[in-house]
């Protein structure tokens, strides 16, 4: 099952006017983002489709020129919850911050979150590279990128440990005797690190399908280990074709060295289609929802990936400034691409911020065009399939009515689930309990 390659599609469901699109568009829902019924028409839609999971982004530090979604949204295990009642099949992704919380209480939201749905749980896996995050939790200092990544491994490590305390038949509830579990089969993780010091064991058993499934989406040296090691999934920005053809081929060449098998990690870039009956009418959509965007708020878009750096202080029309080490230490590989692809091609600063705030990407097109770019990057190892970003609330509608049925009519996407749990429809094994007792070999 594991070694099989198939198609993954996820849906990114962002509210309104976070990462690109605008909440003046016609189409737009302004409160979108603490909107119930929008995300679970999302959701059902993606199941639809379906879809492997839903993802849900997220970061815990806004200032006043935050974009809109940025501002006022939900929490991701919160609203993930209410959706697993209203969904069967669909994975359900919750990004989480090592950084800005605790082990415990993590493992145990999402292990919830977990039996909630019967075993539809993932966890994207977050650093947070705003440093303005440590204001909100006890100011205590915003730890060097370095450090956030050493911090992850073993907060995940310690996760991991948690969601072992229980061995999957450990709750025996023999009523008649008395037992309501074996106590051979919980067990105390009592684990001292370098930054935590957690006991155990965790309140709630294991899920269905063992522990919930790890996402990830580091780009940079300590990024990439981190993912290669770790990760059952990986997102990407946008890249282009050659581009993540590398990183495909960097990231399974990682995976090996840490002793996985390549085929169990999965990269998946993140695309927004837009989808016109003719390429005239694509393009007529994306420049509706580009000219949206004032220059106004694409300095302020741009200066996310460099820890919210205010970049109205600069002259508009001259070379890309210099920000020193600011990118580096906050989202080190977009500022990375966007300093190296301001520097080759010699751009302003409006071009950068304009190119950051409305990308348009390959993904354009009538659905036939979308279905073929998908096709060849997936069928030419580029990628193991894609998140689909909308910048409307009618994009993921148009592409699971237009493109899906395509790349199922071609048997490259699948027309049922296989499974009930994200594991399963990725093709994943459950993880075996650490503590769970191999069964004596008869000689
Ligand atoms: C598709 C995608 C989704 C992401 N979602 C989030 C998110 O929800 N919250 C967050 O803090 N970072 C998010 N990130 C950023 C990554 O977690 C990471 O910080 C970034 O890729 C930089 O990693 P690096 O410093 O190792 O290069 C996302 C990245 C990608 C490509």
């Amino acid at each position: 099952m594991a070694n099989e390659r198939k198609l993954k599609l996820g849906a990114w469901i962002h509210g309104v006017g976070g990462g690109w699109g605008d909440w003046r568009h016609p189409d737009s829902l302004p409160n979108a983002s603490t909107n119930f019924e929008f995300y679970r028409k999302q959701a059902q839609k993606a199941e639809e489709g379906k879809l492997d999971f839903v993802f849900i982004a997220d970061s815990v530090s806004i200032n006043e020129n935050s974009s809109p979604h940025y501002l006022n949204r939900f929490e991701p295990v919160t609203i993930l919850s209410a959706l697993a009642a209203v969904t069967n099949n669909i994975g359900l992704v919750a990004t989480i911050t090592t950084s800005y919380s605790e082990p415990y209480t993590v493992a145990r939201q999402l292990a919830s979150l977990d039996h909630i749905s019967h075993g539809r749980a993932g966890w994207n896996v977050v650093t947070s590279w705003l440093s303005g995050t440590s204001d909100n939790y006890n100011q205590k200092p915003h730890p060097t990128h370095n450090v956030r990544y050493k911090m992850a491994q073993e907060y995940l490590e310690v996760a991991k440990g948690l969601w072992d305390s229980w061995e999957d038949d450990a709750f025996v509830y023999e009523k008649e005797s008395g037992v309501f579990f074996d106590k051979g089969k919980l067990h105390t993780l009592n684990h001292e690190g370098e930054f935590f010091h957690v006991k155990g064991p965790l309140n709630i058993a294991r899920s269905k399908q063992g522990q919930p499934v790890i996402f990830q989406a580091g780009k940079s040296e300590e990024g990439r280990n981190f993912s290669a090691k770790n990760a059952d999934v990986i997102f990407a920005g946008d890249g282009n074709f050659e581009d993540l053809k590398e990183y495909f081929a960097d990231l399974k060449r990682r995976a090996r060295v840490f002793g996985r098998n390549p085929n169990n990690i999965s990269l998946l870039p993140g695309i927004i289609p837009i989808i016109g009956d003719t390429q005239e009418e694509a393009d007529r959509k994306y420049q509706e929802i580009a000219n949206l965007v004032t220059i106004d708020k694409a300095l302020h878009a741009l200066g996310r990936p460099f820890d919210d750096h205010d970049f109205t202080q600069y002259p508009l029309d001259e070379p890309f400034p210099d920000t020193g080490d600011l990118g580096s230490n906050s989202h080190q590989g977009m500022s990375d691409i966007i300093k190296r692809k301001a520097k080759e091609q010699n751009l302003t600063l409006r071009q950068v911020a304009l190119d950051f705030a409305t990308p348009k990407g390959e993904f354009v097109g009538t659905p036939e065009k979308v279905a073929d770019l998908i096709q060849k990057w997936f069928e030419e190892e580029a990628t193991d399939g894609f998140i689909i970003g909308a910048a409307t609330p009618k994009g993921l509608p148009e592409f699971v009515d237009r493109v899906v049925p395509i790349l199922q009519e071609r048997g490259l996407y699948r027309t049922e689930y296989e499974h009930d749990t994200l594991r399963g429809n990725l093709g994943l094994e459950i993880p075996e309990n650490r503590y769970a007792k191999k069964p004596i070999q008869q000689l």
